[in-house]
């Protein structure tokens, strides 16, 4: 009985090979695929990680495996990635189950084709319209900033959880762009919506079992559902949050104050236009505020968990910023502005190391792509509908372009003279392509002015926790790869 079970096992395997073989495909991983369930049980804790194993194994920057019967190809280099991103047949998103239910193929994120065209081009202009990339925004940012060293003041160097008052902040920079409105730091309402932002990012994860057999959110035990129904009440409410705030609008306004007021007049538009093919409904709308929402709320937040935690690791480094920093502002005790970016080249080069070594992008959930066609790429037949993995983690360690990678040294983004930032190729923290992270600037100037205003204005300093904040081992990979939560003081210095 077994030696026919042993017989049929390896017939199966040996025609899984030659299929593979036929297929063209880029090589499989070391790891044995499992019926059903393929690599999934061997990605561990952080996929990015062993994907970038995988694929040294193989001595190959593209790699193929399974995420249950789904085909994913692992792009592994920077110029893998940039071929495939920056053609339009990947601009397609991976549609785990757990997104699809809640998105629909719409908003920004998950719609695709004609509808993603226009709705990406309409954020974009609308983004820049409302100060995105223009020094005018700052004065929110600064304002949202003040707010946050007040409450940090209150607490009289008590230890904190950084975190809730770094999200919370954050998010009401998006929310003056998208909803007109901000919400101070005591509206209990707006605390849980950013508490489920946030716990939907610890939450998700592409490998979860629910994505691989959706009929697992029907069975009542907790270890197979997973955080299924948590996961998609939080998407709920945040849904049913944005929703509120679309019907405090009113569509016939003539000034336009906000993302939401922009979009009802161009629905207005082509309404009275009788465009019947308009694709601008009240459920792409708060779907793409939804997604610049949860996208531009948690992701500078967890970077600038890390830039504390970088910091504190790396002593002289931090010296070498606050030097920079003191000496050109001298004794004016006011907030650093982007307009002084230029003369603190060794604070924004520190700003890309923690990007490069916090890597925050994930494979999970909202970061893979898929491409619509068939297609070649680096000689392997891709098929169509694949999954784009692309592993961001491994350009960011790749040797070939950052000697030493394993070392944090801002010196690596500046010139020879240390006076101009350069950025090296192969840092892409916000993706590239058509596809890329349409917050890109609004995040670069949010890492500024946060940064270098709190290592202006703090020491900090983590107590209880200081063996254990370890940049190399303290953190976790789910939507994205945070440090995990810790408590910091914070004292006020003087000039
Ligand atoms: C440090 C902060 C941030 C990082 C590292 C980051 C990174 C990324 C990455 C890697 C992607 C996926 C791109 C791809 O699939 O090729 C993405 C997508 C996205 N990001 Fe960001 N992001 C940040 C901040 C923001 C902010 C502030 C906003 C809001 C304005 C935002 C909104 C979005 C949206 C809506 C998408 C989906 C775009 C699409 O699918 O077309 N992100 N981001």
């Amino acid at each position: 009985m077994y030696l026919i079970l042993i017989c049929v096992f390896l017939s199966l395997l040996i025609l899984y090979k030659v299929l593979q073989k036929e297929k063209n495909l880029p090589p499989g991983p070391p790891a044995y695929s499992i019926p059903i369930f393929g690599h999934l049980l061997s990605l561990g804790k952080h996929p990015q990680e062993t994907l970038l194993k995988w694929c040294q194994a193989r001595q190959s920057d593209i790699i193929h495996c399974y995420f249950g019967q789904r085909l994913v190809i692992v792009l592994n280099n920077y110029s893998l990635i940039k071929q495939a991103f920056l053609d339009d047949n990947y601009s397609a998103r991976a549609q785990p189950f757990i997104f699809e239910e809640h998105f629909h193929g719409k908003g920004l994120t998950y719609a695709e084709g004609e509808r993603w065209l226009v709705h990406r081009k309409f954020a974009m202009d609308t983004l820049k319209k409302f100060g995105m990339g223009k020094f005018y925004l700052q004065g929110t940012i600064l304002s949202e900033l003040r707010d946050v060293f007040q409450h940090i003041d209150e607490q009289n160097s008590t230890p904190l959880d950084i975190k809730a008052l770094l999200t919370h902040g954050l998010s009401n920079i998006i929310c003056g762009f998208a909803f007109g409105e901000r919400f101070s730091h005591d509206n209990q309402e707006f605390r849980h919506i950013v508490g489920l932002i946030e716990e939907c990012f610890t939450l998700g994860s592409h490998d979860s079992w629910i994505t691989v057999f959706p009929l697992l959110r029907f069975v009542p035990m907790k270890s197979l559902r997973g955080n299924y129904k948590k996961f998609s009440k939080n998407f709920h409410e945040i849904f049913q949050f944005a929703k509120k705030l679309v019907q405090n609008h009113d569509e016939n306004i003539e000034e336009t104050r906000d993302y939401i007021d922009e979009y009802l007049k161009q629905a207005n538009l082509d309404k009275k236009s009788n465009k019947f093919d308009s694709t601008f409904d009240m459920d792409q709308l708060i779907t793409s505020i939804t997604n610049l929402f949860i996208g531009g709320t948690e992701t500078t937040s967890t970077t600038l968990r890390w830039a504390f935690i970088y910091m504190i690791e790396n002593p002289k480094i931090l010296k070498t910023v606050r030097q920079e920093i003191d000496d050109y502002m001298g004794d004016r005790n006011l907030f650093i502005q982007m307009e002084d970016k230029q003369y603190l080249p060794y604070t924004t080069a520190t700003i890309l190391e923690i990007q490069r070594c916090g890597n925050i992008a994930t494979l999970g959930g909202s970061t893979m792509h898929r491409n619509l066609q068939a297609t070649t790429l680096n000689g392997y037949s891709i098929p169509a509908n694949s999954y784009i993995a692309a592993n961001f983690y491994a350009c960011h360690v790749d040797e070939r372009q950052f000697p030493h990678a394993d070392r944090f040294d801002p010196t690596r983004f500046l010139s020879h003279d240390l006076k101009l930032v350069q950025r090296t190729q192969g840092f892409i923290p916000f993706s590239i392509g058509k596809k890329s992270c349409p917050g890109e600037s609004l995040a670069n100037m949010e890492l500024f002015l946060f940064f270098s205003n709190f290592i202006r204005h703090y020491d900090f300093y983590v107590v209880n926790q200081a063996e254990q904040i370890n940049s190399k081992l303290f953190y976790h990979t789910s939507l994205t790869r945070a440090p995990f939560d810790y408590q910091i003081s914070f004292d006020r210095r003087s000039f």
